[in-house]
């Protein structure tokens, strides 16, 4: 269809939106679900202090994934590599990574079969040259989720949980309001570690505990808990006062 219309293939797509949304779990999907080949790159760990070797590693990246066309580059935290040239910083490695990558995309050797997915939670870092038509020309907005995505991240969360009769999944989903992918789904898992804690408390031991293990359930309560506790913490307000052992 691509050659028929004409239509050339996207070279590259940008997910941006806040943290926590998902990004790094849809290009996770990518692998698993497309039949192409998948080289991962993590930003941070492609900058050396070696005068050259990180050029050289974009350029070492884009190679292979040639070479494994169809393939498709993925860059999480694309930020930390391709920040705004001429914005100070540190060090030149940065401007050149970005010039490195300009010229991949822009490929002398034309890019066919290989697609660039890269994330990000700081789109207004990025080189304003890399979004140019014909680079980054797809941006995809990865938001907050709503009430029904995060009722279905809860759902999803819960799948393999012990969940109580009582448990109202929509209205834990209410409850929610202005949480993220990422703290939607550690609702489901502090509902858990709080059933966990109220076991081990009840028993005398570990092993009495875990007899009774079948009969825990995760109750509507324990979700309302895990909200509030997440809510703590996003907030960055300290939770309950813990006394810390003193040690000599
Ligand atoms: N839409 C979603 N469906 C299911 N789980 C989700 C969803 N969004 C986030 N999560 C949960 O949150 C975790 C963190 O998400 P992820 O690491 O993909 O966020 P991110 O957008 O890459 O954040 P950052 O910008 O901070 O890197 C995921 O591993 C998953 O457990
Ligand atoms: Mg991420």
């Amino acid at each position: 269809m691509y050659t028929k219309l004409g239509h050339s293939m996207p070279k590259g797509l940008l997910m941006h939106g806040p943290s926590g949304t998902g990004k790094t779990l849809l290009a996770k999907a990518v692998a698993t679900e497309s039949e192409a080949n998948f080289i991962s790159v993590r930003g941070p760990e492609l900058l050396s202090k070696w005068v050259g070797e990180s050029e050289r590693g974009i350029r070492e990246i884009f190679r292979r994934a040639r070479q494994a066309a169809p393939c498709v580059v993925f860059f999480d935290e694309i930020d930390s590599i391709a920040p705004t040239r001429g914005m100070g910083g540190d060090s030149m490695v940065t401007e050149r990574v970005v010039s490195q990558l300009l010229t991949e995309l822009d490929g002398i050797q034309a890019l066919s079969g290989v697609v660039v997915l890269a994330a990000t939670n700081r789109a207004d870092m990025i080189d304003p040259a890399l979004l140019r038509p014909g680079r980054f020309d797809k941006i995809v907005f990865v938001p907050m989720p709503d009430k029904p995505a995060r009722q279905r991240i809860l759902e999803i969360h819960s799948k393999d949980k012990p969940i109580g009769p009582d448990v109202d999944v929509s209205r834990v989903a209410e409850l929610t309001e202005g949480f993220s992918g990422a703290d939607t789904s550690s609702v489901a898992n502090t509902a858990v570690s709080l059933v966990l804690h109220e076991y081990l408390a009840k028993y005398p031991t570990p092993e009495e505990a875990a007899k009774h293990a079948s009969e825990a359930h995760v109750m509507m309560r324990h979700f309302e808990e895990g909200v509030k506790k997440i809510k703590t913490q996003r907030e960055g307000k300290p939770g309950e006062k813990v006394t810390v052992p003193y040690y000599r």
